[in-house]
Protein backbone atom coordinates (compact mmCIF):
# COMPACT_ATOMS: atom_id res chain seq x y z
CA UNK A 1 0.00 0.00 0.00
CA UNK A 2 1.49 3.36 -0.86
CA UNK A 3 2.46 5.77 2.06
CA UNK A 4 -0.10 7.66 3.51
CA UNK A 5 0.80 11.48 3.30
CA UNK A 6 -0.08 13.81 6.29
CA UNK A 7 -1.96 16.75 5.24
CA UNK A 8 -3.33 18.70 8.10
CA UNK A 9 -1.98 18.08 11.91
CA UNK A 10 -4.23 19.42 15.20
CA UNK A 11 -2.15 19.11 18.48
CA UNK A 12 -3.91 20.49 21.89
CA UNK A 13 -6.16 22.55 20.26
CA UNK A 14 -7.45 25.18 22.64
CA UNK A 15 -10.18 28.01 21.72
CA UNK A 16 -11.18 30.17 24.96
CA UNK A 17 -13.86 32.77 24.37
CA UNK A 18 -13.02 35.64 27.26
CA UNK A 19 -10.34 33.73 28.77
CA UNK A 20 -9.81 34.47 32.19
CA UNK A 21 -12.74 36.19 32.99
CA UNK A 22 -16.22 35.11 34.64
CA UNK A 23 -18.00 34.26 30.95
CA UNK A 24 -14.93 32.12 29.88
CA UNK A 25 -16.20 29.45 27.55
CA UNK A 26 -13.77 26.81 26.74
CA UNK A 27 -14.86 25.91 23.16
CA UNK A 28 -12.14 23.76 22.27
CA UNK A 29 -10.08 22.12 24.24
CA UNK A 30 -7.17 20.10 23.95
CA UNK A 31 -8.40 18.96 20.55
CA UNK A 32 -5.63 16.73 18.50
CA UNK A 33 -6.09 14.33 15.06
CA UNK A 34 -4.57 14.56 11.90
CA UNK A 35 -6.29 14.42 8.10
CA UNK A 36 -4.14 12.74 5.53
CA UNK A 37 -4.02 13.38 1.79
CA UNK A 38 -7.08 12.28 -0.56
CA UNK A 39 -9.39 11.47 3.16
CA UNK A 40 -12.46 12.69 4.26
CA UNK A 41 -12.95 13.25 8.25
CA UNK A 42 -16.08 14.01 9.75
CA UNK A 43 -16.28 15.40 13.09
CA UNK A 44 -19.31 14.59 14.98
CA UNK A 45 -20.70 15.61 18.55
CA UNK A 46 -23.75 17.92 19.84
CA UNK A 47 -24.88 20.96 19.38
CA UNK A 48 -22.47 23.63 21.26
CA UNK A 49 -19.69 21.17 21.69
CA UNK A 50 -17.26 23.10 20.01
CA UNK A 51 -17.69 21.81 15.96
CA UNK A 52 -17.19 25.31 14.19
CA UNK A 53 -15.06 26.54 16.36
CA UNK A 54 -12.59 24.24 15.93
CA UNK A 55 -12.95 24.75 12.03
CA UNK A 56 -13.00 28.18 12.22
CA UNK A 57 -9.74 28.02 14.27
CA UNK A 58 -8.05 26.12 11.82
CA UNK A 59 -8.35 28.54 8.74
CA UNK A 60 -7.61 31.04 11.26
CA UNK A 61 -10.52 33.08 11.57
CA UNK A 62 -10.00 33.01 15.26
CA UNK A 63 -6.15 33.21 16.46
CA UNK A 64 -5.78 29.77 18.69
CA UNK A 65 -5.70 30.04 22.38
CA UNK A 66 -3.06 27.04 22.31
CA UNK A 67 -1.52 24.32 20.80
CA UNK A 68 -0.86 24.05 17.05
CA UNK A 69 -2.16 23.74 13.34
CA UNK A 70 0.84 22.05 11.11
CA UNK A 71 -0.35 21.82 7.35
CA UNK A 72 2.43 20.09 5.10
CA UNK A 73 4.57 20.12 7.69
CA UNK A 74 4.18 23.59 8.89
CA UNK A 75 3.11 25.73 12.01
CA UNK A 76 0.34 27.66 10.30
CA UNK A 77 -0.30 30.40 13.55
CA UNK A 78 1.59 32.23 15.07
CA UNK A 79 3.25 35.11 13.30
CA UNK A 80 3.44 34.96 9.71
CA UNK A 81 4.73 36.93 6.61
CA UNK A 82 1.68 38.39 4.49
CA UNK A 83 2.79 36.26 1.32
CA UNK A 84 2.71 32.63 3.88
CA UNK A 85 -0.97 33.75 5.06
CA UNK A 86 -2.08 34.27 1.06
CA UNK A 87 -0.58 30.89 0.37
CA UNK A 88 -2.25 29.99 3.07
CA UNK A 89 -5.63 31.45 2.80
CA UNK A 90 -5.85 29.83 -0.95
CA UNK A 91 -4.69 26.33 0.00
CA UNK A 92 -7.72 26.10 2.52
CA UNK A 93 -10.66 27.13 2.46
CA UNK A 94 -14.19 26.84 4.29
CA UNK A 95 -17.57 26.22 3.03
CA UNK A 96 -20.34 27.73 5.87
CA UNK A 97 -23.24 26.96 7.41
CA UNK A 98 -25.22 29.42 6.09
CA UNK A 99 -26.05 30.03 2.88
CA UNK A 100 -27.76 33.31 3.96
CA UNK A 101 -25.31 35.08 5.97
CA UNK A 102 -21.88 33.48 4.00
CA UNK A 103 -22.70 35.59 0.72
CA UNK A 104 -21.78 39.49 0.64
CA UNK A 105 -25.33 40.60 -0.47
CA UNK A 106 -24.00 43.59 -2.27
CA UNK A 107 -21.95 41.84 -4.73
CA UNK A 108 -23.04 40.43 -8.20
CA UNK A 109 -22.47 36.32 -8.15
CA UNK A 110 -19.42 36.80 -10.51
CA UNK A 111 -17.82 38.67 -7.84
CA UNK A 112 -18.32 36.38 -5.04
CA UNK A 113 -16.90 33.78 -6.73
CA UNK A 114 -14.51 35.62 -8.57
CA UNK A 115 -13.03 37.49 -5.39
CA UNK A 116 -10.76 34.73 -4.80
CA UNK A 117 -9.27 34.57 -8.27
CA UNK A 118 -8.71 38.39 -8.25
CA UNK A 119 -6.68 38.40 -4.27
CA UNK A 120 -4.55 35.05 -5.82
CA UNK A 121 -4.18 36.51 -9.21
CA UNK A 122 -5.60 33.31 -11.27
CA UNK A 123 -6.56 35.23 -14.08
CA UNK A 124 -4.64 36.90 -16.50
CA UNK A 125 -7.14 38.79 -18.54
CA UNK A 126 -10.96 39.51 -17.92
CA UNK A 127 -11.82 37.29 -20.23
CA UNK A 128 -9.96 34.70 -18.59
CA UNK A 129 -11.45 35.56 -14.96
CA UNK A 130 -14.91 35.02 -16.63
CA UNK A 131 -14.72 32.00 -18.19
CA UNK A 132 -13.36 31.20 -14.77
CA UNK A 133 -16.84 32.03 -12.77
CA UNK A 134 -18.78 30.25 -15.57
CA UNK A 135 -17.17 27.00 -15.65
CA UNK A 136 -17.34 26.85 -11.54
CA UNK A 137 -21.15 27.63 -11.76
CA UNK A 138 -20.98 25.19 -14.39
CA UNK A 139 -19.11 22.73 -12.23
CA UNK A 140 -22.12 23.78 -9.06
CA UNK A 141 -25.06 22.98 -11.72
CA UNK A 142 -25.80 26.59 -12.04
CA UNK A 143 -25.22 28.39 -15.37
CA UNK A 144 -23.64 31.81 -16.69
CA UNK A 145 -26.79 33.53 -16.44
CA UNK A 146 -26.39 33.41 -13.24
CA UNK A 147 -23.26 35.51 -12.86
CA UNK A 148 -24.84 38.37 -12.75
CA UNK A 149 -27.57 38.12 -10.00
CA UNK A 150 -27.38 39.10 -6.81
CA UNK A 151 -27.34 36.96 -3.26
CA UNK A 152 -31.21 37.26 -2.52
CA UNK A 153 -32.18 36.16 -5.93
CA UNK A 154 -31.29 32.59 -5.16
CA UNK A 155 -32.64 30.18 -3.51
CA UNK A 156 -31.14 28.45 -0.51
CA UNK A 157 -29.71 25.24 -1.74
CA UNK A 158 -28.46 27.73 -5.14
CA UNK A 159 -26.45 30.06 -2.52
CA UNK A 160 -24.83 26.63 -0.68
CA UNK A 161 -24.04 26.08 -4.28
CA UNK A 162 -22.24 29.20 -4.86
CA UNK A 163 -20.69 28.70 -1.68
CA UNK A 164 -18.54 26.12 -3.09
CA UNK A 165 -18.28 27.65 -6.38
CA UNK A 166 -16.48 30.50 -4.26
CA UNK A 167 -14.51 27.72 -2.49
CA UNK A 168 -13.16 25.57 -5.48
CA UNK A 169 -12.61 29.14 -7.43
CA UNK A 170 -9.04 29.28 -5.16
CA UNK A 171 -8.26 25.61 -6.41
CA UNK A 172 -7.65 24.24 -2.70
CA UNK A 173 -6.56 21.65 -1.52
CA UNK A 174 -8.20 20.98 1.72
CA UNK A 175 -11.93 22.01 2.17
CA UNK A 176 -13.94 22.73 6.03
CA UNK A 177 -17.09 22.09 5.21
CA UNK A 178 -19.46 23.52 8.27
CA UNK A 179 -22.79 21.79 8.08
CA UNK A 180 -23.07 22.67 4.18
CA UNK A 181 -26.39 21.31 3.96
CA UNK A 182 -28.41 21.95 7.46
CA UNK A 183 -30.29 24.49 5.84
CA UNK A 184 -31.48 23.30 3.28
CA UNK A 185 -34.62 21.36 1.80
CA UNK A 186 -33.84 17.28 2.46
CA UNK A 187 -34.86 17.37 -1.36
CA UNK A 188 -31.61 19.46 -1.93
CA UNK A 189 -28.86 17.90 0.48
CA UNK A 190 -28.25 14.78 -1.75
CA UNK A 191 -27.42 17.14 -4.69
CA UNK A 192 -25.14 19.08 -2.96
CA UNK A 193 -23.51 16.05 -1.15
CA UNK A 194 -22.88 14.43 -4.62
CA UNK A 195 -21.28 18.00 -5.67
CA UNK A 196 -18.50 18.08 -3.30
CA UNK A 197 -18.03 14.23 -3.95
N1 LIG B 1 -17.38 34.18 19.30
C1 LIG B 1 -17.75 33.51 20.40
N2 LIG B 1 -17.66 34.09 21.61
C2 LIG B 1 -18.00 33.41 22.74
N3 LIG B 1 -18.43 32.14 22.77
C3 LIG B 1 -18.54 31.51 21.59
C4 LIG B 1 -18.20 32.15 20.34
N4 LIG B 1 -18.41 31.27 19.33
C5 LIG B 1 -18.85 30.14 19.91
N5 LIG B 1 -18.92 30.28 21.27
C6 LIG B 1 -19.32 29.22 22.22
O1 LIG B 1 -18.44 28.13 22.02
C7 LIG B 1 -19.13 26.89 22.15
C8 LIG B 1 -18.93 26.07 20.87
O2 LIG B 1 -19.63 26.67 19.79
P1 LIG B 1 -19.60 26.09 18.32
O3 LIG B 1 -20.31 27.06 17.45
O4 LIG B 1 -18.19 25.78 17.95
O5 LIG B 1 -20.42 24.73 18.47
P2 LIG B 1 -20.87 23.64 17.40
O6 LIG B 1 -20.36 22.33 17.87
O7 LIG B 1 -20.48 24.09 16.04
O8 LIG B 1 -22.46 23.67 17.53
P3 LIG B 1 -23.65 23.48 16.44
O9 LIG B 1 -23.76 22.01 16.19
O10 LIG B 1 -24.86 24.04 17.14
O11 LIG B 1 -23.26 24.26 15.20
C9 LIG B 1 -20.57 27.25 22.45
O12 LIG B 1 -20.75 27.17 23.84
C10 LIG B 1 -20.71 28.68 21.97
O13 LIG B 1 -21.67 29.37 22.70
MG1 LIG C 1 -21.57 24.66 14.31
Amino acid sequence: MAQREKLLEIKNLKQYFNEGKVNEVKAVDNVSFEIFKGEVMGLVGESGCGKSTTGRTIIRLYDATGGEVLYDGVNVHGKKSKKQLKDFNRKMQMIFQDPYASLNPRLKIADVIAEGIDIHGLAKTKQERMEQVYELLETVGLNREHANRYPHEFSGGQRQRIGIARALAVQPEFIIADEPISALDVSIQAQVVNLMK
